[in-house]
């Protein structure tokens, strides 16, 4: 049976980026949103340390805009920071009007603000060491309630529908996508007028990572697959502090902990930041996880330790109470005792090039939150500035979309999915094969410290790798792990060509064959996919073409 589904948005993803949009359009246009798990999975349920926004009287834009370029190593597009920054605060506003349970200053005046990495000032509104939850917990019951917004969870999106795509003629445009509904196994069609990209990211490529299962870059492929350009694919950002315990699934031990006054630690409680750079512990991120990862090497340690004992119990519960319960599940009293962490893939500061209204190459196609590449985070992203993205630029693309959306044709009938040449897979290892395999090395090879031969090893396995998946999908009937492979395995190929162009050190890449910044290549890494074709009618295209 061929199901069509008619919108006049869709949005795929269901994480602030995703069910911002939807809430900001639902007054105005019938929405879908569809979401591969259930709604609430994604990286933002997880956010801990919070958001960043101008909100004290001590505070400034520019302070925050300073912070945000030195954190990104020269490659931050002051427009997007500035455009990000000066919004901050109206985005924090519309939060608190919904209800987000940010937590009070001990006056109870106002809110607290804690510090993280790479911020001059206490600047991160949060609620407790669980932003993301209470984020996530509100807009999820806002779209609930919304009669606008129609809510579609196990529902996987495969690929976009272009007109070039389904053999129409004229300028090119997004007409909507291929979806795999989970439950039913069956791929359905959802045509809309605008279709937005809120995916997340892809840290899912690397072996140890902070993301849950759902960050596989699916936004980034299929954006990429459709004609797309993408950037700075390289600059995939560690996180300095996950737990390390063989239970603790990718457990966070949010930078927040550092920035009350958490130290790191040798296994002989030797603290050892301030030898690799003069802000110590509170170092951008990329600074901090080399820091560890030079240490483990150096020393052949599992891991380093993060001690905030010396602050008292009290303060230590009531600031971090979700990692100190989940330390204590583990056997870690972090009041009387450091904590053992490591570095673990965290944040995609790459993705679908955008531009201020968060438009992509194709005309009716958006991309917001970390699947996007605004030009906000350059070559490192300063800590609890995605959310802030995230929210900025949902508003930003919804108001876009308002403003053009009487104007914008609904998409004809679209063909349905054609499964005519394929059956049932009776290979289901391969899938898991491949996806191990690509994860380990993209670990080893295309991890923290990189080197040209490093590289050049990833890049034979993953050319291998897509062709082995490329065989196989053409033959089988589509399953979420194969879709989600295929997409892995792209996006690590654009990593890795990414990495591999970079002949320089900077922000989040560093390569031992060039250690140091090349003043001549601070500028982006753009990719541009060989079905690239300027909006398809020779215009220039609507996202940013700035070098
Ligand atoms: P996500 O929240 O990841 O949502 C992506 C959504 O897309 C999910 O619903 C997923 O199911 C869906 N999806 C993906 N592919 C498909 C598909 N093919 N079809 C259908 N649906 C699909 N940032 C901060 O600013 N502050 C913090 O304190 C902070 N802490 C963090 C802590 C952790 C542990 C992690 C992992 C990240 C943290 N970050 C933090 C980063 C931040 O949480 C993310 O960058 C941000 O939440 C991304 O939001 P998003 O809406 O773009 O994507
Ligand atoms: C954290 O709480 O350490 C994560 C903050 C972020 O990734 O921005």
């Amino acid at each position: 049976m061929n199901t069509q589904h008619d919108f006049d948005v869709l949005v795929i993803g269901s994480g602030a980026a995703g069910l911002s949009l939807a809430l900001q359009l639902a007054d105005h246009a019938k929405v879908a949103v569809i979401s591969k798990g259930p709604l609430q999975e994604g990286s933002t349920f997880y956010a801990q340390g919070g958001i960043a926004a101008v909100l004290d009287k001590t505070d400034s834009i520019e302070s925050h805009i300073r912070d945000t370029i030195e954190a990104g190593a020269g490659l931050c597009h002051e427009d997007a920071v500035r455009f990000t920054v000066e919004h901050s605060a109206e985005a924090i506003r519309e939060l608190i009007s919904m209800g987000v349970p940010f937590t009070r200053n001990e006056s109870g005046d106002g809110y607290h603000l804690t510090r993280e990495g790479g911020h001059s000032q206490r600047r991160v509104i949060h609620a407790e060491d669980a932003t993301g939850r209470a984020l996530e917990m509100t807009l999820d019951q806002q779209v609930r309630r919304h009669p606008g917004i129609h809510l579609f969870e196990q529902h996987i999106a495969i690929d976009l529908i272009t007109r070039r795509k389904i053999g129409l003629t004229g300028p090119e445009r997004c007409l909507g996508a291929y979806v795999l509904d989970r439950e039913r196994n069956r791929v359905e069609v959802f045509a809309a007028r605008f279709t937005a990209l809120a995916t997340g990211g892809a840290s899912k490529v690397y072996l140890y990572t902070s993301n849950p299962d759902t960050s596989t870059g699916d936004g980034i492929a299929m954006a990429w697959r459709a004609g797309c350009r993408v950037a700075n694919m390289e600059f995939n950002q560690f996180h300095p502090t996950c737990l390390y315990h063989p239970r603790a699934k990718s457990f966070l031990i949010t930078e927040a902990v550092r920035g009350e006054g958490g130290r790191l630690l040798l296994p002989d409680g030797t603290p050892f930041m301030d030898r690799f750079d003069p802000r110590a512990e509170l170092a951008p991120r990329d600074i901090v996880a080399r820091a560890i990862d030079h240490e483990m090497k150096r020393l052949g340690i599992d891991c380093v330790y993060l001690d905030i004992s010396h602050k008292s119990a009290r303060f230590i519960r009531q600031h971090f109470p979700n990692v100190y319960q989940r330390c204590m599940e583990l056997g870690y009293d972090m009041t009387i005792e450091p904590v053992p962490v490591v570095p673990a893939a965290h944040y995609t500061c790459g993705g679908v090039i955008t531009d201020m209204q968060a438009r992509t190459d194709i005309d009716g196609l958006f991309a917001i939150g970390e699947t996007a590449f605004t030009g906000l985070h350059g070559a490192n992203r300063m800590a609890s500035n995605s959310l802030l993205e995230c929210l900025v630029f949902a508003r930003v693309a919804a108001a876009t979309m308002r403003d053009e959306l009487d104007d914008t044709e609904t998409p004809p009938r679209l063909p349905p999915w054609d499964e005519s040449r394929v059956t049932d897979s009776d290979e289901e290892v391969v899938v898991s094969h491949n996806w191990e395999e690509l994860r380990h090395f993209m670990w080893d090879y295309v991890g923290i410290v990189r080197t040209d031969k490093r590289l050049q090893r990833a890049a034979n396995r993953v050319d291998l790798l897509l062709r082995e998946i490329d065989e196989y999908y053409g033959n089988f009937r589509v399953t979420n792990d194969l879709i989600e492979l295929r997409n892995l395995s792209l996006v690590a190929q654009l990593i890795i060509r990414s990495a591999q162009s970079r002949k320089e050190s900077r922000g989040l890449h560093y390569t031992r064959d060039y250690p140091e910044p090349d003043p001549n290549l601070a500028h982006d890494t753009i990719l541009v996919p060989p079905n690239f074709t300027h909006a398809g009618d020779g215009t220039p295209c609507k996202a940013q073409t700035r070098p």
